[in-house]
């Protein structure tokens, strides 16, 4: 009589539930796990910008670049964007190059390059992000650090070009650092966004001192500033299957990527159990309300029969009172053998 009970509904809610944090966000800034070990690094959200340049003495060229990350949204774009100045939509890192021709004045052009994000358009591009602990890399160089190594993944410059496009990633080590919060020195994004959002105020370090020319090829160093997030290298990398990947590295010296963070207020602290209850508690109403409204109509149920099994249910209450005597009987027969147990 009761509405036929299948879990599949059910099951295949919670498996959508599952996969939607992966597949739609990449990945969850407020809880990164790495071999085991979480961080949380919602405080170091919102875009921040690094700078580099570089140049070809020989050809009077100069390329500046503006890179932009935030580790909980996809960037959004600058009032007035468009795909001539703004990476596509979905992009988490994304480079800014600006070609300076130095042999003619004040003759520069913008090239967006998109570095690492989930991109809808094209080909489906997929952020696929990569979480490993520093003291379990297997490079010497990582030897007694402590933090994180996030490879983040789905670039492509040009980024509709199949043949000729270079693969580009993004590795950031967050390397802890317990005086740091991570935003010291720290430039966000100041210009204005599509959709009105209030800037905060800019880094507290003089912004000349953001502009270093790099030497090229000195891969493994970063650039030498007091910020917590620095710039480390844009080079071309093979990864493996000799496939070119270029790979911008940064550095984010933080007390988030201690083992021991200190808890961040406010985080959210649901997870994958605090969803299951929820969705099976919405599970378990919807399906007490379809039945009643099922029972009503269909055999003009009242009361108690409106719901599915209202027996069952109305028996509860019983059910557990004899459950608790029973536990309440056993506890006081163990605990008072000792005095009664031999009359
Ligand atoms: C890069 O950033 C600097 C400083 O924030 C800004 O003046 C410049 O216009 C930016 N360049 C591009 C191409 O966005
Ligand atoms: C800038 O350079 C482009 C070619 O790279 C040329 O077509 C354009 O006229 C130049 N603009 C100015 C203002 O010199």
């Amino acid at each position: 009589m009761a509405p036929s009970r299948s879990r599949a509904p059910l099951l295949s809610l919670l498996a959508v539930a599952s996969l939607l944090p992966h597949s739609v966000w990449g990945f969850d800034c407020k809880d990164i796990l790495a071999d085991r070990t979480h961080f949380n690094f919602k405080e170091l959200g919102g875009p921040h910008v690094v700078h580099w340049q570089e140049q070809d003495l020989a050809k009077e060229l100069q390329w500046k670049y503006n890179f932009t990350v935030d580790l909980c949204d996809s960037l959004k774009w600058h009032k007035g964007g468009s795909l001539a100045t703004e990476c596509h939509h979905g992009a988490r890192v994304c480079g800014i190059r600006e070609n300076i021709d130095l042999s003619s004045d004040k003759n520069s052009t913008i090239t967006p390059i998109d570095i690492a994000g989930t991109f809808q358009t094209q080909n489906g591009r997929n952020i696929d992000a990569r979480f490993e602990l520093l003291s379990r890399s297997k490079s010497h160089s990582d030897a007694g650090r402590e933090g994180v190594r996030a490879t983040l993944n789905g670039g492509r410059f040009p980024f509709d070009k199949k043949k000729e496009g270079t693969n580009q990633r993004a590795i950031i080590e967050f390397v802890c650092d317990k005086e740091r919060t991570g935003l010291e020195g720290d430039e966000k994004d100041v210009r204005p966004h599509e959709d009105g959002d209030k800037e905060e105020k800019k880094g507290d370090d003089k912004k000349e001192e953001k502009l270093r020319a790099r030497e090229e090829n000195s891969n493994g160093k970063c650039e030498d500033t007091d910020a917590s997030l620095r710039f480390c290298g844009y080079q071309e990398e093979i990864e493996d299957k000799d496939k070119k990947v270029r790979t911008l590295r940064l550095e984010w010296r933080t007390k988030y990527a201690c083992e021991d963070a200190p808890a961040v207020d406010g985080g959210s602290h649901w997870g994958f159990f605090g969803w299951f209850f929820i969705i099976v508690f919405l599970a378990i109403a919807a399906y007490l309300i379809f039945g009643s409204w099922l029972n009503y109509n269909r055999y003009g149920a009242r009361g108690w029969d409106l719901l599915p099994h209202g027996d069952t249910i109305r028996d509860i209450p019983y059910i557990a009172k004899d459950f608790a005597r029973k536990v309440v009987g056993s506890v006081q027969g163990g605990g008072s053998r000792g005095g009664y147990a031999a009359v």
